[in-house]
Parts: C-alpha cells; structure tokens; sequence
C-alpha cells in the first residue's frame, strides 16, 4: 500500500519538519496538507497516511479514521504492580540483566514491561513488520517523557523495521535469553482495542514451523508464544500451554536449555 507523509491540519514549523523527516527516513512522499480532512486524503491521495501532528506521529490506514500512535498502553499499570508477578515475566523465566527479542513489538507494551525488568543490564529488541508502525513506536520509545518511571526502560528497546522471522536468521544460536512472539489474533478479543483501528495495516501472519525454528535455535532460555486460549498454535508447534483461568489468551513455553 502506498504511504504518504503530510502535516497536521493546521501546520506550523514543527509538524512541516517532522512531516518532512518521517517522508525522508521512510522514503515515501511528503504532501502538502491544504487543510484535507483525512478522509479527503485518503480519497485524493488513495495512500495510507502518516501525519505529523502537534504532539506526535499518527497512522491513519487508508480507510480508517482513528489514528495509530505511540502511547505506554498496558505498560502504564502492568509496571507499577510487582513486575515479577507479571505473567510474560512469570512464564519466561528471564531475568536482571538478560537479553530479549520481542518478534511482534507492536505498541511495545510488552517489550517496556520486560526492559523494565531486565533493567541496565539488560537488552531489549524489538520486529515490527508494518514500516509506519515500527517507524512511530520507534519515535515514541526515544521521544516519550510523559511517564518519568517508564523513561529508562522505553530508550533502551531498539526497534528492528522488519519481518522477525529474517531478523532471527541472522541472529547466531543460542544469541539471546528469552525470544518472544504475540501474532495478531485471528479471533478478535473485544477488550484488546490498540489494534482495532489498524487491523488492517498489521501484519496477520501467524505462527510458522520456520518461525519458531529460528527462535529455538536462537534462544538460550525460552521463546514464549501468546496466543488466543482457542488457538491450535501451542500444540502445533511444542509450546507447554500455561492455562490463565479465566483469560483470554493464554501463554506457551519452549525450554530451550535442554534443547
Ligand atoms: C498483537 S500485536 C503485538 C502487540 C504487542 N505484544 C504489544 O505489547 O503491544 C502484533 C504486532 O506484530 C506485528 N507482526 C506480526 N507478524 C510479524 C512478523 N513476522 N515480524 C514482525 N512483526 C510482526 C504486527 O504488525 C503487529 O503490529
């Protein structure tokens, strides 16, 4: 799908620069605004649009009226509960100081729940396959000051524009501690509303034999799979289903110490 890049409604110097700099680094076209809603954008320019508002970056998928932008999401309150408690930290076995691959980053909730965990010591990085997405998450994670307790943890997940599958082939065996994936759902949770407005733009794929190969054989400790509690995924593929009573999605663990 093309992609354009354009300004806030009413633009000023910054939104004109942002707007100009997020064209070059995607290499997509910057277009005037000419005060167009987005829906005329999207009917003049039939492109998925990237605007640089006041505040921030914003994703309007063509067809689509409610943004994509960076926001802590679920990271706001999963870190300020005892964090060892939290359930990706709890079933992945990771700890301070390890290393961490998030194969699906998307808004990046889990991938600043567990930097924030691993802390200073630690490495977090982070695939995300829509170039919009993982060019605004990448932003937002550098830029974002709003929640000074998040701030450490946000700066150090470097974010990887891509597919993960190719990233983790080439990644050496045994390079990192805990390898992560959480496809989009293919039955829609109502309350898991992030996506909701961008379904389209994700990327869908789901789970493959390749997928999972490359991260075992990447992995030292784990690679951890979240999926929906109906998904078929975890058996296919060797996960050790950890039921959540009463959750929608489950999580599902491949030991890879003893592999
Ligand atoms: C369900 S969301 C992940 C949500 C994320 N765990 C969070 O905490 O916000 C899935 C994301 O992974 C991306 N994705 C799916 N398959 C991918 C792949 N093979 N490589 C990189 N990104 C992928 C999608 O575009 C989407 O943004």
């Amino acid at each position: 799908m093309k992609m354009i890049a354009t300004t806030a409604y009413r633009p000023n110097g910054i939104t004109d620069q942002n707007a100009a700099q997020a064209a070059q680094d995607l290499g997509i076209p910057f277009v005037v605004r000419n005060k167009r809603s987005i829906e005329k954008l999207h009917a003049e320019e039939k492109a998925d649009v990237l605007v640089a508002a006041r505040e921030r970056l914003e994703f309007y998928p063509l067809g689509e009226t409610e943004p994509f932008f960076f926001h802590p999401s679920s990271s706001a309150f999963r870190t300020k509960r005892p964090i060892h408690q939290d359930p990706l930290i709890e079933v992945s076995g990771i700890a301070a100081g390890d290393s961490f691959v998030d194969c699906t980053l998307g808004m990046a909730s889990d991938a600043i729940v567990v930097s924030q965990f691993v802390g200073a010591g630690g490495s977090v990085t982070g695939c995300e396959s829509n170039p919009a997405f993982a060019y605004i998450i990448g932003k937002g994670l550098k830029e974002y000051t709003a929640m000074p307790h998040l701030v450490e943890a946000m700066r150090r997940i470097e974010v990887v524009s891509g597919d993960s599958v190719d990233y983790l082939a080439s990644l050496p065996d045994n390079a990192v501690d805990v390898i992560y994936m959480d496809p989009m759902f293919t039955n829609e949770i109502s309350e898991s509303s992030n996506f909701r407005p961008v379904r389209t733009a994700a990327d869908t794929g789901q789970l493959t034999k390749r997928w999972v190969d490359e991260a075992v054989r990447s992995a030292k400790k784990s690679v951890v799979l979240k999926a929906h509690f109906r998904s078929v995924d975890f058996e296919a593929f060797g996960f050790n289903r950890r039921v959540r009573p009463n959750t929608k999605f489950h999580y599902g663990v491949i030991d890879c110490r003893n592999k």
